[in-house]
């Protein structure tokens, strides 16, 4: 098996009196892309939250690349639904960010910048500010961001949730087609089944809280760099009703 890079053992976290995640086990090896899905408040955030450092486990640990994650790192990245893109930065300044603070050079900065925005289809944007730009092409430039940093981990939270429908469907083109170039090893969170499918190796389905993970679904659909060709998958169908089981969707109508 490829090296594991993201691994979660026996993890739990409570806020006060309430359970929010309990048991989780899993492992992501490398360049592999996993979805996460399950009930809202079910603690899909919590369990990124913990593996960006942000907030510290109550029991068990995750590791990066082996080491135990204590605190927010260069070796992993975030992506939310909000692009926290800063308004007074350029396109590439925002880019850039994550560089400047690890002191690159200004013209290393600018070589993988624009090779980035290039990748991320937006090389015509680079001297534009984020107020220019639409939702989607603000979420290409978060995702160029990320990137730069060249993390071992990306952690998406609900990255497309606020983008409509066909919007949606590009991103997600645009996400397949970058994390095959890449490489990156991922845990994306999504609510959205068929783009669970559509984007990864694998689905790793949670329970209501307190969240533990029922399920793993291998997704056995060739061409994971290309998610509009998985949606129109004859294999796609029967996977969105096994989740759609999984996750009791549908049960309370008649
Ligand atoms: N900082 C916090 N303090 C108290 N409770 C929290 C906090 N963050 C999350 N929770 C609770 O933990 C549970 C899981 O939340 P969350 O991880 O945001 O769920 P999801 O992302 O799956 O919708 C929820 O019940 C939520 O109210
Ligand atoms: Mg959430």
């Amino acid at each position: 098996m490829a090296q594991i890079r993201l691994e979660c053992r026996n993890v739990a976290k409570r806020f006060g009196a309430i359970t929010a995640v309990q048991n989780l086990n899993f492992k992501i090896a490398d360049g592999e892309v996993v979805s996460l899905i399950g009930p809202s408040g079910c603690g899909k955030s919590t369990l990124l939250n913990m593996g960006s450092g942000l907030d510290p486990a109550s029991e068990g640990e995750v590791l990066v690349d082996g080491e135990k994650v204590t605190k927010p790192n260069e070796h992993v990245a975030f992506m939310l639904q909000k692009d926290l893109l800063l308004p007074w930065r350029t396109i590439r300044q925002n880019v850039e960010f994550g560089l400047e603070i690890r002191g690159v050079p200004a013209s290393e900065r600018k070589a993988i910048s624009l090779e980035l925005l290039r990748k991320c289809r937006l090389p015509d944007f680079a001297e534009n500010y984020p107020h220019q730009l639409s939702g989607g092409m603000r979420q290409r430039a978060a995702l160029a961001r990320t990137l730069a940093v060249d993390p071992a981990v990306l952690l998406m939270d609900e990255p497309f949730s606020a983008l409509d429908a066909q919007t949606k469907m590009v991103l997600q083109q645009d996400l397949g087609r970058t994390l095959a170039e890449t490489g990156k090893t991922t845990l994306f969170v999504t609510h959205d089944l068929v783009e669970a499918i559509a984007l990864s190796d694998r689905v790793l389905v949670m329970s209501q809280r307190p969240g533990t993970i029922i399920e793993e679904i291998v997704i056995d659909i060739p061409g994971r760099e290309n998610p509009m060709e998985r949606r129109k998958s004859p294999k796609t169908g029967p996977y969105i009703a096994q989740l759609m089981s999984l996750l009791h969707i549908g049960e309370e109508v008649h």
